[in-house]
């Protein structure tokens, strides 16, 4: 089959960029040989997404040595890439069933309010990216999305780039192809990124300012306007991903300068971790001098971060989304601590609820969240789905460049 690789074997990671378009073999269940192949389920890709991280390992900056090192642990030479996904079930073991949750009952522990969903061929189905073990102290606790042992799809476990990739039953979660597109279908991980963000602290009411209009960031702006929050702010450098903002009815778009221009401007004195004055400046003027009450970082860069804790009001809330290896200086730490900000680092989603609200919005057709996504964000399919046969570096980079979000028909 068909599936987009890295492989240590053409040429380290530093020399290497991009994906590989390779022959590889069709994943089997074999019960026999593996005994835990009974929960599992093989499904034939529909569609994949890229996404940040997919651009930071095209880019070879982000997953080395995640990627590498459990490549050799599993004895393999190659990874194959993709952890946003939608798929048709083709196989599945004799004990696969999908964990999801029975109706909720106060006071029952995680592991009781769950009930088993049967699976079958046919079925359609996205995978939840993170892997987890359902064994260690904060899965058994109700916390899988920091599961000690996880592994990532398309990272440190084989992923959706392919015509067909094998699962572990618990992670996929049916999807009514009648109530969700089977393009956004693969869209409901990074979508479930925002709404994870989005639940940690209540938006009703609430002045917000989004910080990186990526394709989470537009996300979470139609999250957080069904939320209730009343006044929406975001920032970004890309003027594609401000047009779409402004679309899908953003407040205030503030476009940040480049850094460059930065430099040549106001804020000769700027390094590189430290917040942007003029883009702070204009959320005090927009808030009355009082800042925002709730700041999400969505780009994953020092001077981002800053500029979240520069902008939010006394006893605010910073929602730290963005990913970004190495150290993060925080500017002036006397005002954070005086100001009383509260952070709250967010990864993957909450499960299963995040992944229960994801559906539950996409399925609302009220809240235009799927006709906004296709028409506005995947602009109507045109330029932005791929189809993999059709693949070669050079396109894949020009559509990479244009759109901020695209597909992999497979
Ligand atoms: N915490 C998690 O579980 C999780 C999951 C997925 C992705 N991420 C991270 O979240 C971030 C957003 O994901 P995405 O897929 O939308 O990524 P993306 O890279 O497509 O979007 C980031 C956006 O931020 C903008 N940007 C760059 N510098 C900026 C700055 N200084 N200020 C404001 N905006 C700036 C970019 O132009 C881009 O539009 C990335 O850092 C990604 O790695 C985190
Ligand atoms: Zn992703
Ligand atoms: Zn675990």
């Amino acid at each position: 089959m068909k599936a987009l690789v890295f492989d240590v074997t053409k040429g380290g990671w530093e020399s290497t960029r991009g994906f590989e378009l390779q022959n590889v073999p069709e994943p089997v269940l074999n019960e026999k040989k593996d005994p835990t192949d009974a929960d599992k389920v093989i499904l034939k890709v529909h569609y994949a997404g890229i996404c940040g991280t997919d651009r930071g390992i095209w880019n070879r900056v982000a997953f080395k040595d995640q990627i590498l090192r459990s490549i050799k642990a599993e004895g393999k030479t190659r990874r194959i890439l993709g952890h946003e996904f939608f798929g048709e079930i083709v196989a599945l073991g004799s004990k696969a069933s999908s964990v999801a949750p029975s109706p909720l009952r106060k006071g029952v522990s995680d592991s009781h309010r769950r009930g088993i969903v049967p699976l079958k061929v046919g079925n359609f189905v996205a995978p939840e990216s993170h892997v987890v073990c359902n064994k260690c102290f904060q899965c058994l606790r109700g916390e899988k999305h920091v599961c000690t042992n996880e592994k990532i799809l398309g990272i440190s476990h084989d992923g959706g780039f392919a015509e067909f990739v094998k699962l572990p039953a618990h992670i996929v979660w049916k999807t009514d192809t009648k109530v969700i597109r089977p393009e956004l279908g693969a869209m409901q991980e990074p979508f479930g990124n925002a709404v994870h963000a989005a639940s940690k602290v209540p938006l009703k009411g609430k002045t917000v300012a989004i910080f990186g209009l990526g394709p989470i960031g537009l996300f979470l702006l139609l999250v957080a306007r069904g939320q209730g929050a009343k006044h929406i702010i975001g920032v970004e450098p890309n003027p594609v991903s401000i047009e779409m903002a402004k679309r899908l009815g953003i407040d205030y778009a503030i476009p940040l300068r480049s850094q460059a221009s930065a430099r040549r401007g106001s804020l000769a004195s700027a390094t590189s971790y430290t917040h942007n004055r003029e883009v702070t400046d204009e959320i005090m003027r927009i808030t009355n001098g009082l800042g925002v009450d709730v700041s999400f970082e969505m780009a994953g860069f020092n001077s981002s971060l800053n500029n979240a804790l520069f902008a939010t009001r006394r006893g605010g809330d910073v929602i730290a989304f963005g990913i970004k290896t190495g150290d993060f200086v925080l500017e002036d730490y006397n005002r954070f601590i005086v100001r009383g900000l509260t952070v709250h680092a967010v990864i993957g989603r909450r499960l299963p609820e995040t992944w229960e609200m994801t559906q539950k919005l996409f399925a609302d057709p009220k809240n235009k969240i799927q006709e906004n996504i296709w028409n506005v964000i995947l602009n109507q399919g045109q330029d932005t789905i791929l189809p993999l046969r059709e693949y070669t570096r050079e396109r894949f980079e020009q559509m990479m460049a244009k759109h901020p979000k695209i597909l992999i028909e497979i």
